[in-house]
């Protein structure tokens, strides 16, 4: 099917959502990184509109702010007061200074299941019928709430659509539904909502009556009917948002693993619609990925992993993981029980192992960094060890310093590097060091106070206690009294 440009495209985005029982607005309610109304954007941008269109009323500063910074093309025209849907599109239509020529699609901005195939869809048959108005339809098991498509019982036009409310008994055995989108001829459409009334049940000027209005005036009305029913689902509670994540998370999945991804339980993986993988990437139960994460070719993330805007190199493994804002290089070890903080870059086959923190770090090479240890605002070069318990002493109560650690250096356990300092190439620091000052190229660095052994002071200060008696059993035979 041909596709074709839209005049405008109008999301409504007026509604409260009460039934959310939120502070915050219904469509900025988030499922797999996105609002609600950002998925629907992205898909009416699919058709490229000349204009674009959101109705915005209920917290609309709250809501035309996140509009700015998502979609800063996007016009808003403003509900003051929620009068139905057919005011909504009146209001969003004077925004675009009266009748549009050409076609106007009409969306809402609690389905964010809606696809841009099925839009392409509904506009394809719209322009091929030669329609004034066709309203996307599905078929649905349980059709509560919606409003009905009545059909004609010979040539299966449709004739109307019936609110859920005003149906009668009748009417409401009708499985088919109004998705709330539609495709209008655009001077038709503003003709038609200039002449909708209010007398229903809920007092409002619905957008469901220009249907009507054009088939008594003789114009043509059709419907395309959407191949899965749970593409047209709206949002109306948190149950709802918790099913249309799950679906479109299932989505999202399938396309990667259809791209030549593992994963390996669906069902506890759960990724953001900006995420994205290279072939025979492996994913493991129990992981979220969030904003650009990026997982390499043969990568293999998880179990029980949050990556939020990380890279991972190819090959690279990651196990117990929290990164946010790192780049983990090609065949680099991380975890399990790693914690990535922003500005961490490890380079290729370095390790990053078991209780270690890492916050503004660049770590070279093949550079190992194994057990329990915080390492912020450091530059460590290429074929480094360093021991375990370590701590990149950055922060002096006032300001953060950086420590630098150059190549093939092997730093002992438990050492404090308390910044600003400078370890040189090939240096060795002893276990247990602070060292504060810094160490040239090559050189062992001692820092800490020489041992000293009392002998004999347990059995002085501590006669007859279990440490004397072992003690005393150890010192051999000539120790023994009897
Ligand atoms: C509407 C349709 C119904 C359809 C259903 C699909 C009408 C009269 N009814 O019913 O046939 O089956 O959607 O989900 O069109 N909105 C505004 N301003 C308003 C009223 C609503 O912007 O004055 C927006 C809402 O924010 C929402 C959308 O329009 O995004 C739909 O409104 P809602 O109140 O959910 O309509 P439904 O009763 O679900
Ligand atoms: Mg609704």
């Amino acid at each position: 099917m041909s596709a074709i440009r839209p005049a405008a495209v109008v999301v409504l985005a007026a509604g409260e959502g009460t039934r959310m029982k939120s502070a915050t607005p219904k469509v900025l309610h988030q499922i797999c990184g996105r609002s609600l109304v950002g998925h629907v954007l992205a898909t009416a941008r699919e058709l490229n509109p000349l204009d674009l269109v959101v109705v915005v009323g209920h917290a609309r500063e709250q809501v035309t702010a996140h509009l700015g910074e998502l979609d800063p093309q996007a016009r808003t025209a403003v509900q003051e007061q929620q009068n139905g849907t057919g005011h909504a599109v009146r209001m969003a239509v004077e925004e675009l200074g009266g009748a549009v020529d050409g076609t106007v699609v009409v969306v809402c901005g609690d389905t964010p299941l809606l696809t841009g195939e099925t839009l392409r869809q509904l506009t394809a048959a719209h322009h091929a019928d030669g329609n004034a108005v066709t309203v996307l339809t599905a078929e649905v098991p349980d059709a509560t709430g919606y409003g009905r498509i009545v059909r004609d019982g010979v040539s299966g036009a449709v004739t109307a659509i019936v609110e859920h409310k005003d149906a009668d008994e009748s009417q409401r055995a009708i499985r088919e539904i109004n998705s709330g989108v539609f495709a209008f001829d655009g001077p038709l459409l503003a003709d038609a909502l200039g002449k909708l009334r209010t007398d229903n049940s809920q007092g409002e000027e619905y957008l469901t009556d220009v249907l009507g209005i054009l088939r008594e005036a003789g114009h043509r009305v059709g419907a395309s009917v959407a191949g899965d029913h749970r593409e047209i689902a709206g949002i109306n509670n948190r149950v709802q948002l918790a099913q249309a994540r799950r679906v479109l998370n299932d989505r999202l999945l399938e396309r990667a693993m259809l791209a030549g991804v593992t994963v390996v339980d669906p069902a506890t993986t759960w990724v953001d619609v900006t995420v994205s993988f290279e072939r025979d990437a492996v994913v493991h139960p129990g992981t979220e990925l969030h904003g650009s994460t990026l997982i390499g070719e043969g990568a293999e993330v998880g179990p029980r992993t949050r990556l939020t805007d990380t890279t991972v190199g190819a090959g690279a493994r990651v196990d117990t993981t929290i990164a946010e804002g790192a780049q983990i290089g090609p065949e680099t070890n991380v975890g399990p029980f790693a914690y990535l903080r922003p500005g961490t870059r490890l380079g290729p086959k370095a390790k990053v192992g078991t209780y270690v923190e890492t916050k503004n770090a660049a770590i070279g090479e093949g550079t190992k960094v194994p057990h329990l240890s915080y390492v912020g605002d450091a530059t460590i070069g290429e074929y480094t060890n360093i021991g375990a318990a370590s701590v990149f002493v950055n922060y002096d109560g006032q300001d953060k310093h950086h420590t630098s650690v150059g190549s093939h250096c092997r730093t002992g356990a438990d050492n404090m590097f308390v910044a600003p300092v400078t370890v040189g190439d090939g240096a060795y620091t002893a276990a247990g060091s602070v060292i504060t000052k810094d160490v040239p190229p090559g050189s062992l660095a001692v820092a800490r106070g020489q041992q000293r052994n009392i002998e004999g002071w347990v059995a002085r200060k501590r006669p007859g206690s279990a440490a004397a008696k072992a003690a005393e059993a150890a010192s051999g035979p000539g120790g023994s009294e009897d």
